[in-house]
């Protein structure tokens, strides 16, 4: 059965002449024990979205289902508070406590609850120890660095055995390292504890590790829903190609079809693409490559393989665990990118080679 939920949901923000609709129409289901990253560029309406699931801004109509609660029904003028709709909630700015220990941050929502006393120590001393956060209890937050403050918040979140948490780029606020070590914090509890939740971030990885779907949103509308490797090799859209990941895009028509092999022509050759889009013959396409399934090589295979071009190293970057360079095709720039043993000058003739299968066909618009 759905955790959650969320079915055609508008709001606005303003009213008459002066409304401006921010969400437009947003569905999606999460089952329990899913995640769901909210992937979008800034002001596509996630945190509006987050809210409203939170019943902190009321939408126009549509409806939201917790479990077999409904907690907002558009056309029976139905809300319900937010208190009652029990939510964890875990924002960017976490803002704890300033005078209270990490222990009664953590307890204070159960204490405004009236839990009793000895309960809420055994649920706070419980939840604390899920974050490795057991031994800081005593502290208080100018004592703690910023990713134990981000687990306290966390903890705080899910001190209530919420049935949904909302993350709103929980992580954005820490530094690479840290970031990294939280999410894989993050990813084990969610698998322990088998919480549901949708999860905001502006950084991919963390959205192709962390969920088991992704909703791509653009202004206000979810304009792809699926699983991350679903969205990274079978994009729908420019947007969200562009979007999900560093790729290339090589424009051109579909001379051929044979199953699903397609024939791309391009102005600078010829590209095979394995793809069940059924675009017709004589109609634009775009060819996705992503910059780790370009290779590169100094010598040709002669003709061995499909889809070898010819072209000249531009620039070269060095990523630490990796080398891009960006290869110059006639009027296309390339990227790949190879293993840091695999380094070659600018100026360097060199073949591209990219494999059908990993190729990816977007529809054009
Ligand atoms: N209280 C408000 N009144 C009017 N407009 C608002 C209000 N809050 C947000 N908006 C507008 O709603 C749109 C969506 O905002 P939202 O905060 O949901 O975006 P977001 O996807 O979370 O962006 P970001 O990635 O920058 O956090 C934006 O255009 C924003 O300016
Ligand atoms: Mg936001």
């Amino acid at each position: 059965m759905a955790e959650l939920r969320v079915n055609n949901l508008y709001l606005d923000y303003g009213t008459g002449a002066t409304a401006n609709a921010i969400l437009k129409g947003v569905s999606m289901e999460l089952q329990r024990g899913e995640v769901v990253a909210l992937l979008g560029p800034s002001g596509s309406g996630k945190t509006t979205l987050l809210r409203a699931v939170a019943g902190l801004e009321s939408p126009k109509s549509g409806t939201i289902t917790i479990g077999e609660r409904s907690v907002f029904d558009g056309e029976r003028k139905f809300e319900m508070p937010a208190e009652q709709r029990s939510l964890g909630l875990v924002f960017q700015s976490y803002a704890l406590w300033p005078h209270k220990t990490v222990a009664d941050n953590v307890g204070y929502g159960l204490k405004l609850r009236k839990v009793p006393g000895d309960e809420i120590a055994k649920r706070v001393k419980e939840v604390l120890g899920q974050l490795g956060l057991g031994h800081l209890g005593e502290r208080f937050p100018h004592q703690l660095s910023g990713g134990q403050q981000q687990r306290v918040a966390i903890a705080r979140a899910l001190v209530y055995n919420p049935p949904v948490i909302l993350l709103d780029e929980p992580l954005s606020n820490l530094d690479a390292k840290l970031r990294e070590s939280l999410r894989f914090e993050l990813k084990r509890l969610q698998r322990e504890l088998g919480i549901t939740s949708i999860y905001v971030t502006h950084d991919q990885v963390e959205a192709l590790s962390l969920s088991s779907q992704i909703a791509v949103m653009r202004e206000g509308e979810v304009v792809q829903l699926g699983k991350p490797r679903d969205i990274y090799t079978n994009p729908k859209s420019r947007f969200v190609a562009e979007f999900i990941g560093t790729s290339n895009f090589l424009n051109g028509r579909v001379s051929a079809t044979d199953g699903d092999r397609v024939t791309v022509d391009t102005t600078e050759g010829r590209l095979v693409v394995r793809s069940s889009a059924g675009v017709p013959v004589g109609s634009e396409a775009i060819v996705s490559a992503r910059p780790e399934v370009v290779e590169i090589s100094t010598s040709s295979a002669d003709g061995a393989v499909p889809n070898e071009w010819s072209g000249e190293i531009v620039t070269r970057m060095f990523l630490g665990d990796a080398v891009d360079h960006v290869v110059k095709v006639g009027g296309f720039e390339v990227r790949n990118r190879s293993n840091p043993n695999q380094s070659i000058e600018p100026g360097t003739r060199v073949y591209l080679r990219m494999n059908p299968e990993l190729l990816t066909l977007v529809p054009v618009g």
